[in-house]
């Protein structure tokens, strides 16, 4: 049976699924590398990490089986993150990655002195301090001798794509939050170019992300013991990416993914814009178009939480004694801002908060607050889409933090959404191994695939009581960042 590699470009780690054509995970293979902090707020990955890692999990993923049989291969990756290269193909400064909050300035300058609705106008958004366009600009003020090598402008996963083919190509879904793409007519901004200062020669070429860009080139089809004939899908960022992997396309789907980031994904057939650009509006990778919310920490406060504080990664133990009773009446409160946040805030001086502690106030009492933090801030998101008219009465749950039963029962009641589970719980990189089928043609579209392919293991009602508790914390947690806002500056 012909075989198809999907690989998720995490912050944390490269997930690599083998994936035979009736949609089997036959292997996963995870490779973690670091994020270098250099300044507070600041987050940076070296490319060739990514790459040595891609390399080493082909190798144990394809490790036993025939590698003939390889069909295909597609990446979804962390979304934003400016991968520089000069004229001889090298990687000129480290990628500064989606939650890298030191373009405040750059990003004040595009959405005051550029203007919001001129923005929004070219590219359907507005700036926030992680997408691509601010940090050229950081770049060009900052580094100016980096800035004048760069030959070629990049995202992180076409950095992967553009080392296996040698093309220097990015999907629409990805190009998207990079605030260059004319996001209605899917084309780069030529204002915005020129705004940042740099050329569309600069620029990867455009497609969908599953047509096919060509095959791997001969050298690294040996280094990778695969045939030339493996064809490589431009692939999608990792939100669309999981979002094909849980079958949120079409009209009016939802999906919820608790990773590093945390994000609510609605797609749509139409191309629409949120008036107060407060959630992104971008290309789908099924073709389509969608709106999504980001928060920059969602698993990974849960992970600081337990695993730098607590000192412990028994994630199941420390939640072990919160009881359905427990839910929706935590005294505890948990601003889960660690890295700023973007939706809906737009603040890269927003930080991590707990409030509300007593003497009698218990360990797990905070663990719980950071589940809820997450929850409630997931919900702002939530409200933003409501008060655009879009109904969200369900939606799919993926990533990281949604193995956790209990943050599922969180979510669904902070959220008063039913919430659905997909049989596989690896979003981005199943996602992106269905990318690489439809490249292929095993199936004729990606709804054809979404059709074959996604199974659910189980849905989750909210509780009325407990929804209802929840309700009251809510309103109680809205008004935190308001009161607080003012003094993160001085922080
Ligand atoms: C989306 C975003 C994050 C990253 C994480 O806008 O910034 O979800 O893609 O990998």
């Amino acid at each position: 049976m012909p075989y198809y590699i999907g690989a998720d470009l995490g912050t944390s780690a490269l997930k690599l699924l083998l994936v035979d054509e009736g949609g089997n995970t036959q292997k996963t293979v995870s490779k973690s590398y670091d994020v270098c902090y250099p300044h507070p707020g600041w987050s940076e990955q070296s490319p060739g990490d990514w790459w040595d890692a891609l390399v080493s999990g082909i190798s144990e993923l394809t490790d036993g089986i025939d590698k003939s049989m390889v069909r295909g291969i597609s990446t979804a990756g962390q979304m934003h993150g400016l991968v520089v290269l000069d004229e001889n193909d090298a990687v000129i400064r480290p990628a500064i990655l989606w939650n890298d909050g030191r373009t405040a300035e750059e990003t004040e300058y595009l959405n005051t002195v550029i203007g919001k609705e001129a923005l929004s106008a070219r590219t359907a958004n507005i700036a926030f301090a992680g997408f691509t366009a601010p940090k050229i600009l950081w770049m060009e003020k900052h580094e100016k001798e980096n800035f004048e090598k760069i030959k070629k402008i990049m995202l992180p996963k076409d950095y992967i794509t553009y080392r296996l083919t040698g093309k220097h190509v990015t999907d629409y879904s990805d190009a998207s939050g990079m605030l260059l793409l004319d996001v209605a007519n899917k084309c780069w901004s030529q204002e915005m170019l020129d705004i940042c200062h740099i050329s569309s020669e600069q620029m990867p070429s455009l497609s969908e992300s599953y047509d096919c860009i060509g095959t791997l080139t001969p050298e690294i089809a040996s280094l990778l013991g695969l045939p030339e004939t493996v064809k490589v899908a431009p692939g999608a960022g990792d939100n669309a990416g999981a979002a094909i992997g849980t079958g949120t396309v079409g009209e009016g789907k939802c999906n919820i993914s608790l990773g590093t980031s945390g994000t609510i994904f609605i797609s749509s057939e139409r191309f629409s814009v949120d008036s107060n650009n407060a959630l992104h509006s971008f290309c789908h990778s099924d073709g389509g178009y969608h709106l999504m919310g980001c928060m920059l920490s969602a698993a990974s406060c849960n992970k600081w939480f337990c695993e730098d504080i607590l000192n412990t990664a028994d994630y199941a133990k420390e939640q072990a004694d919160i009881t359905k009773e427990r839910l929706g009446n935590n005294h505890v409160y948990f601003l889960p801002y660690l890295m700023g946040e973007r939706s809906p805030l737009n603040d890269t001086d927003a930080r991590g908060m707990f409030i509300g502690m007593r003497p009698d106030t218990t360990r797990s009492d905070m663990v719980q607050a950071v589940l809820e933090g997450v929850a409630f801030a997931m919900r702002d998101n939530l409200e933003v889409a409501k008060s655009l008219g879009i109904d969200i009465s369900t939606s799919m749950l993926c990533g990281g933090g949604a193995k956790s039963p209990l943050w599922q029962s969180i979510i669904c009641n902070v959220l008063n959404v039913t919430i659905t589970l997909p049989s596989c719980e690896e979003g981005p990189g199943y996602g992106a191994a269905m990318l690489a089928m439809v490249t292929d043609g095993a199936y004729e579209s990606v709804q054809a695939c979404v059709d074959a392919l996604i199974k659910t293991r189980g849905e989750l009602t909210p509780d009325s009581e407990i929804a209802a508790r929840y309700e009251a914390k809510y309103q109680a947690f809205k008004k935190l960042y308001p009161a607080l806002k003012e003094v993160y500056k001085q922080l």
